[in-house]
């Protein structure tokens, strides 16, 4: 068993003057992360349109910033930062790697000049909880000299095969943690998988129906390359109270691929997507937003059984003490979504 810190000490601020951790990841509607490259001008001169219409703004530093661009992305990034308020809009960053020769820079920058507007950092590749516990450490440091106020949060990007094995540590590594996504570019060139796609699925990767007549059609269905991965990801998360997302989908023609595969990672447990493209951010908005259909079905659940315990029957289908909080979550995250999105809330009702 990995050694951890005991319970009396889990939640102690890691360095003197660092603000208190959360004992609770901070319940916000994070339906998309959606990334922008900061040292484009024009990008970010647009970025309040933007921040009003999402619920997660992004300045990415790390994959597909050019390297003679990383430090103008991450000097674009904390201007963008001082110079907005994001009001309920989160304010996310994703750092560089921790091997690479950016990362030291980007946090101590960050953190110093931007500190108290920084709600999470995305941590990418990360292989297990000594990745975290570094960054925790310094960030706890940085906290402490300049002043920061609440405690920024670390979300870890799950993309190699030894991030994979060692989810679990990773999520408990500490009360920073405010989740996961998925990286499945990254992770299929760790694991060796033969695509060359962003996520998604692959037409190759599927069962074929047994065989009928001699000659006959026989059906082939695809399958969902990523589901294993999602499992895992969507367990180890919920475990630690942390909240699991898909990740990027990087076929910006094939909305319709897109919005399959954020709902399957939708019904498995997962909170959010990242939005890459403009066109993604309504498709993560009506995935991540549950079903109209579904949330008053939930509400006549949890009406018609005011504590929870019991059986009854609705439209022909047993009810019980589980499915009052199946019912729950769907109609707690409908609550969430109408407090920040008037017009699907009175589509809801609640
Ligand atoms: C995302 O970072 C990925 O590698 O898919
Ligand atoms: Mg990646």
């Amino acid at each position: 068993m990995a050694a951890i810190r005991t319970p009396a000490k889990f939640f102690a601020p890691l360095a003197i003057g660092a603000p208190e951790p959360f004992k609770a990841v901070p319940t916000r509607l994070e339906r998309m992360i959606h990334f922008l490259p900061p040292h484009n001008e024009k990008i970010r001169a647009k970025i309040k349109d933007v921040a009003s219409q999402v619920d997660v703004v992004l300045g990415n530093l790390e994959d597909a910033i050019p390297a003679d661009q990383k430090e103008a992305a991450r000097r674009g990034f904390v201007s963008m930062a001082r110079d907005n308020d994001f009001g309920t809009t989160g304010l996310w960053t994703r750092i560089n790697c921790l091997n690479s020769p950016w990362m030291l820079d980007d946090v101590t920058e960050i953190v110093k000049e931007a500190g108290n507007k920084v709600d999470v950092i995305m941590l990418p590749k990360v292989e297990g909880p000594w990745d975290i516990h570094y960054l925790d450490q310094l960030l706890a440091q940085l906290e402490a000299r300049h002043a920061v106020k609440r405690p920024i949060m670390i979300h870890a990007i799950l993309e190699t095969a030894e991030g994979v094995n060692n989810v679990e540590l990773i999520a408990g590594a500490s009360p920073r943690m405010h989740g996961m996504s998925l990286g499945p570019a990254d992770l299929a060139a760790s694991r060796g998988m033969k695509t060359t796609r962003v996520g998604g699925g692959h037409p190759d990767y599927g069962v074929l129906a047994d065989g009928g007549k001699e000659g006959a059609a026989r059906a082939f269905y695809q399958q969902d390359l990523w589901h294993y991965t999602v499992g895992r990801m969507v367990d180890a998360c919920l475990a630690y109270g942390l909240k699991p997302f898909y990740g990027p989908f990087g076929d910006f023609s094939d909305s319709a691929a897109c919005e399959a595969q954020f709902r399957n990672a939708f019904l498995q447990g997962c909170l959010g997507a990242w939005s890459l493209h403009p066109s993604q951010i309504d498709i993560a908005k009506k995935v991540f937003s549950p079903d109209v259909g579904e949330v008053k079905f939930a509400k006549r659940i949890l009406d018609a059984m005011p504590d929870g315990t019991g059986a009854v029957m609705i439209d022909g289908k047993m009810q019980d003490d589980a499915t009052w909080k199946q019912a729950k979550v769907i109609v707690d995250l409908a609550r969430l979504v109408a407090s920040k999105d008037a017009a699907r809330g009175a589509e809801y009702g609640l």
